[in-house]
């Protein structure tokens, strides 16, 4: 009983005075008020809405967006593995989390993230609330790695730890289970990553308390490179190629920033087929992730949680297949790159809703803690509760107007080993010496969705480069229309992108201008 009064002493919100009630005739939740919701985060890695990444998932579509809401404008405040998922652990935008790219010298679980941020985290405040809390998956880049702490860092209101060390991977992998080392090899009944998470997460089920509330959290490597497939699906979609339409093949053109000139245009026959081989792999990986989620919301059923759990299903970014003549990769401020799919199901939440209202990463934080009970204003988070959007007989709220995506252009200081003609500043140039990245790929935007479907973006470039898109009448973003649009406009949208680039918590949803 010691340790559990501690915990409820420390406590705070609606919670905190319901279980010290409990506590004192030793149930927990039970008689006094409905233990608080679980809930289940599935993130995947890589993988897009636009170009069709939903598709090879039906079964999730179906136990999730369908028995519960799809948002069609969800998004990720940057486009890039470790600063999005360092986001969504923290609810900040990237310059209050200070991540800026995949490497340990941009904060990616560097020791000062693992001391400032990584410790505000969401799970810290489930924990708090006595969520029993689960983790199996791919964490960030620079996870478990020496110079990162190596595999014994767990990070704080963890109580179950299963994570990957370094990035993603679907076989020949180290965990760290809590602090200690696991060694993985090549065998698919027992190494398949994607498989093994959902396996563990079974476990844990079966041996958590049912007294308390629980959070899981699965990130499965899937859709990300090295895209293999499981060995029954191997010859799945074998004739699927990647889209078309949009922006495929079309080249970036004068009126886009630096990066974008200087792709080869139309593409290399080398090009196209490396990409639709990966579209092809990349829905192949995909099928797993569709069978883990049947698994999970089967067990979750069978222990008879279901009608009493949350669960939540994205992405950290999205990804593009050979748009403006880019071949793979993501990092950029295009639809195909910040959109994510985003589907939730859970008490409360009506089955076959499509939700409009825009929704950011850095929100899925603030949803939990509201979920959880915990006073959101007593958090120091940017994202606010989507809570209202997927469940207003619970919760009411509103939307915010606009949002900013922020990104850190990454490079190489010296010459690029495969591609000795290129010069230094850019990074990620294959295939065919066709580079994803630069320093300069450094931008800010903001985005509006309620009355104009806008998006304004700065690069910091020698040019001060702007790009301006109508995204109802230009949805592929063809055209830049910063000479046609009104000037008072872009003005606008300029002291929204400033002020939005300084803000802290609650001034990052203030909607006053
Ligand atoms: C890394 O994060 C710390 C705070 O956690 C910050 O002081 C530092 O400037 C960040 N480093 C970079 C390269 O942004
Ligand atoms: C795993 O590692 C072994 C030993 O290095 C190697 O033979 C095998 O090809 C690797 N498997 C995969 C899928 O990379
Ligand atoms: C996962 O569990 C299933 C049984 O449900 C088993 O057949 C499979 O081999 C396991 N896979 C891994 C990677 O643990
Ligand atoms: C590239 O592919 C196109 C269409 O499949 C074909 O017409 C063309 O000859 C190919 N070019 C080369 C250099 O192989
Ligand atoms: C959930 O289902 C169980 C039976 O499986 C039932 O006893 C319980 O009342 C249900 N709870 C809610 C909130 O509907
Ligand atoms: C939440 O916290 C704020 C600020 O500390 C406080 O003013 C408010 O009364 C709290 N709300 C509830 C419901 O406890
Ligand atoms: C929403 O607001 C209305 C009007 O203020 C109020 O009557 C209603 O109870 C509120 N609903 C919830 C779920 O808070
Ligand atoms: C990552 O960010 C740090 C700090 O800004 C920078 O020094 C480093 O060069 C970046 N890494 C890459 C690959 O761009
Ligand atoms: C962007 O960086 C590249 C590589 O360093 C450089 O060649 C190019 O001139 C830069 N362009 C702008 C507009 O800053
Ligand atoms: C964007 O395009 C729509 C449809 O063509 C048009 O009605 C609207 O005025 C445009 N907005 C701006 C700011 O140009």
């Amino acid at each position: 009983m010691v340790g559990l009064q501690a915990s409820a002493r420390r406590m705070s919100g609606a919670w905190g005075s319901a279980a010290l009630l409990a506590l004192s005739t030793c149930v927990l939740w039970g008689q006094v008020r409905p233990k608080p919701s679980n809930i289940v985060l599935i993130l995947t890695d890589d993988q897009d809405e636009v170009l069709g990444g939903m598709t090879p998932i039906k079964k999730a579509k179906s136990l999730i967006g369908d028995a519960g809401a799809y948002f069609s404008n969800a998004f990720t405040v940057t486009p890039l593995c470790c600063p999005s998922r360092s986001s969504i652990l923290t609810g900040k935008y990237p310059h209050n989390h200070e991540v800026r790219n995949n490497s340990l010298s941009g904060n990616c679980s560097s020791s000062a993230w693992q001391q400032g941020p990584e410790a505000l985290a969401f799970p810290v405040y489930l924990s708090k609330q006595l969520y029993q809390t689960f983790y199996a998956g791919k964490y960030l880049n620079q996870y478990g790695k020496k110079e990162s702490g190596g595999v014994s860092h767990v990070p704080p209101g963890w109580d179950q730890w299963h994570a990957l060390v370094g990035n993603s991977e679907y076989y020949n992998y180290s965990l760290s289970v809590n602090g200690k080392e696991e060694k993985h090899g090549d065998q698919y009944d027992k190494d398949y990553l994607t498989d093994l998470i959902v396996n563990r997460s079974v476990q844990f089920l079966d041996g958590r308390s049912p007294q308390r509330p629980f959070f899981i959290m699965l990130a499965p490597p899937a859709p990300h490179s090295p895209y293999i497939a499981a060995p029954q699906y191997q010859n799945s979609f074998g004739n699927v190629k990647a889209p078309r339409d949009g922006s495929f093949n079309k080249p970036g053109g004068k009126t886009k920033h630096w990066l974008l000139r200087q792709p080869t245009n139309p593409m290399t026959n080398s090009s196209i087929e490396f990409l639709d081989n990966a579209f092809r792999k990349r829905w192949q990986t995909l099928l797993s992730v569709d069978d883990l989620v049947e698994k999970l919301v089967k067990k979750l059923e069978d222990v008879k949680e279901l009608n009493n759990t949350y669960v939540f299903f994205t992405s950290d970014h999205g990804y593009h297949t050979g748009q403006f003549s880019l071949p793979i990769d993501k990092r950029q401020l295009y639809e195909f790159d910040i959109r994510v799919p985003l589907m939730v199901r859970g008490p409360g939440v009506k089955p076959n809703q499509i939700v409009q209202a825009p929704v950011l990463n850095i929100d899925l934080g603030p949803t939990f803690l509201d979920i959880a009970g915990v006073n959101l204003s007593q958090v120091n988070m940017d994202g606010q509760s989507f809570l209202p959007q997927m469940a207003p007989s619970l919760r009411n709220g509103t939307s915010r107007p606009y949002f900013l995506v922020e990104y850190n252009g990454e490079g190489y200081t010296g010459v690029n080993p495969d591609c000795p003609k290129l010069g230094p500043g850019v990074s990620q140039c294959f295939p065919d010496c066709v580079c994803e990245d630069a320093f300069n790929n450094t931008y800010a935007c903001v985005r509006t969705l309620i009355g104009n479907n806008l998006q304004y973006c700065e690069f910091a470039d020698t040019e001060s480069f702007v790009e301006v898109y109508n995204l109802t009448a230009d949805p592929h973003q063809l055209e830049n229309i910063i000479k046609k649009v009104d000037p008072a406009l872009l003005q606008t949208m300029n002291q929204r992108l400033i002020r939005l680039q300084s803000c802290v918590g609650s001034s990052c949803r203030d909607t006053k201008y």
